[in-house]
């Protein structure tokens, strides 16, 4: 876990009096004004877990960059705190933060300066080879990487016979050869053209799937942090305004700010069936017969309803006209108009994923757990709803 308390980074050679400022509340217009001082960021505190994809995102000068070299003291911090292993980077000896840069966190850039009369293999062994690892191993293991990046067959090319994608796969592959804990990577893919952008996107996901690093990651596209980041931080002016799960930040923006920064986005991508997903008010039981049935979707204007067994699990659903029929024909038991045809899906399903289904059923989308217990209902007002900005559901 990485724990950063309060950090502060102001630019300049008379920071003190800065400091002083800041701390009683004054603007940093102000600040830079009185002392001609930058700050690049102010008081800004959150934790990353283990095996977190932590997203940073603001505009261009918001402090992003100057955030993420405070986190291995690439730029040392005028204040605050960095814990990493229950240690303070900000105070721990040379010795120790160069063990914890060699072995324990990698950075990956915007552009990599891949070293151009190396070969692709012995570029991402480099890491390993300044370790100290005998050749036979570290080629071992920076064989395994390329694999993993998607670079098999390349070993051997040097840097300038592949694409921007291509170079930056390498440098991906040399950030992870070392086997780092933590991945700090700064705006990776925003020099790259949009196709090969998400492409790379899609990959750092099941990258990540499989291997679980801690990873920070800056960008200033909301798409791309809304796909990558399992929570995201947004920085204005050198702040953390917000900090939250793609769906937080779409749904409840904390800021005007915020708000404006989601506007433009393709919602569908974060929101999950959970979030715009109607409770289950409306079923029915197999022993509550076709009348109660039929009577229950007469006052509640439905045209089917979900039939439940008495643990909760879906067991299908009815329709009104089935009930009706049945009602006439004195039947007692439901059994006989279950059907069971009816789309389904979990609450963490991405709307996105769902929508072509949305368009073609005529019986809502049941969102079942994975005991097959109903929790909510998807229907069509909701999801539109949801994806254009309200709050569909009514949790
Ligand atoms: N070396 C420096 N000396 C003085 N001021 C700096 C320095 N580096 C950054 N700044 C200032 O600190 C603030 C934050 O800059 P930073 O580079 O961290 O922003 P960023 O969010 O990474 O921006 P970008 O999206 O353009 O990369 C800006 O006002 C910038 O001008
Ligand atoms: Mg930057």
């Amino acid at each position: 876990m990485i724990e950063i308390n309060n950090l502060t980074k102001i630019y300049g050679n008379n920071t003190d009096k800065a400091l002083e400022l800041l701390r009683k509340g004054i603007s940093n217009e102000e600040i830079k004004k009185r002392t001609k001082q930058v700050v690049g960021v102010r008081d800004a505190s959150f934790t990353v877990k283990d095996g977190e994809t932590f997203v940073i995102m603001g505009l261009s000068g918001s402090g992003k960059s100057t955030l993420l070299r405070c986190i291995n003291r690439l730029i040392k911090a005028s204040a605050g705190e960095i814990i990493i292993d229950g240690r303070d980077v900000l105070t721990m000896p040379a010795k120790e933060l160069e063990e914890l840069r060699k072995r324990k966190m990698s950075m990956v850039f915007q552009r990599f300066a891949l070293l151009p009369h190396r070969t692709i293999l012995d570029n991402v062994a480099y890491g390993l080879e300044i370790q100290g690892i005998d050749k036979e191993e570290r080629l071992a293991k920076a064989q395994e990487v390329i694999e993993l990046v998607g670079l098999k067959g390349w070993e051997d090319a040097y840097p300038q016979n592949l694409s921007g994608g291509m170079q930056q796969r390498v440098g991906i592959a040399r950030a992870l050869a070392t086997d780092p804990d933590i991945l700090l990577m700064d705006e990776p893919f925003s020099a790259l053209d949009p196709l090969i952008r998400q492409d790379m996107q899609e990959e750092l996901v099941d990258i990540q799937e499989k291997l679980r690093k801690t990873i920070i990651f800056i960008t200033h596209d909301l798409d791309e942090a809304l796909k990558i980041g399992d929570r995201i931080a947004l920085m204005k002016d050198g702040q953390i305004v917000q900090i939250g799960s793609p769906e937080d930040i779409l749904l409840s923006p904390a800021t005007e700010y915020v708000a404006r920064f989601v506007e433009n986005v393709n919602r569908s991508l974060a929101l999950t069936a959970s979030s715009v997903m109607v409770r289950p008010r409306y079923v029915v039981h197999p022993k509550d017969g076709p009348r109660t049935a039929l009577n229950f979707m007469e006052k509640h204007g439905l045209s089917t309803l979900f039939v439940l067994d008495r643990f909760g699990k879906l067991k299908g659903y009815i329709k009104a006209e089935d009930s009706s029929e049945l009602t006439a024909q004195g039947v007692k038991d439901l059994a006989g108009i279950i059907q069971t045809d009816m789309p389904t899906t979990r609450p963490d399903s991405p709307l996105a994923d769902l929508l072509d289904v949305m368009a073609y059923t005529k019986v809502p989308i049941a969102v079942i757990d994975d005991n097959n217990k109903l929790q909510g209902t998807l229907v069509r007002g909701s999801v539109i709803a949801g994806l254009a900005g309200g709050r569909g559901g009514d949790k």
